[in-house]
């Protein structure tokens, strides 16, 4: 009878899965350039239409991308300068929200309600013909 422990991490490795794609972050194979890292639009459902956000993986680092407009694209580091929860952006707001203590950030990461002490860090990102191109 096999071990399960190893039963589970061979699924595991097989189907490519990763701790982020278990905490359910999506995990997206991305192609890196130095400190530009591209990742395809198609893997990334909630971002074809402007309003739409994900947070995820990439180079280890949590990344939230939003489509904030049909032709542009924001990205940030999605943890909360107060402490350190994960941030999520509301379409309906057009702002970033923090779950924990209700911290607010506007679309370039300033700090519209705080306790937040600090913005958001911001990456320069670009909205190309099928990818988003992020420079962390
Ligand atoms: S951790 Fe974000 S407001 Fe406290």
């Amino acid at each position: 009878m096999p071990d399960s422990k190893l039963v589970r991490r061979n699924f595991l490795k097989s189907s490519g899965l990763t701790l982020a794609g278990l905490l359910g972050l999506p995990t997206v194979m991305a192609h890196a350039e130095g400190t530009k890292v591209a990742v395809p639009l198609a893997k990334l459902e909630m971002l074809k239409a402007a309003g739409g956000s994900v947070v995820i993986k990439v180079k280890s680092k949590l990344v939230l991308l939003i489509r904030n407009t049909p032709t542009s694209v924001k990205a940030f580091n999605p943890i909360c300068t107060h402490m350190h929860c994960v941030v999520a952006y509301s379409a309906g707001e057009n702002k970033i929200n923090c779950p924990c203590h209700g911290s607010q950030f506007d679309l370039d990461g300033h700090v519209v309600h705080g306790p937040a002490p600090h913005p958001l860090e911001a990456y320069a990102a670009t909205l190309e013909a099928e990818r988003i191109v992020v420079t962390l």
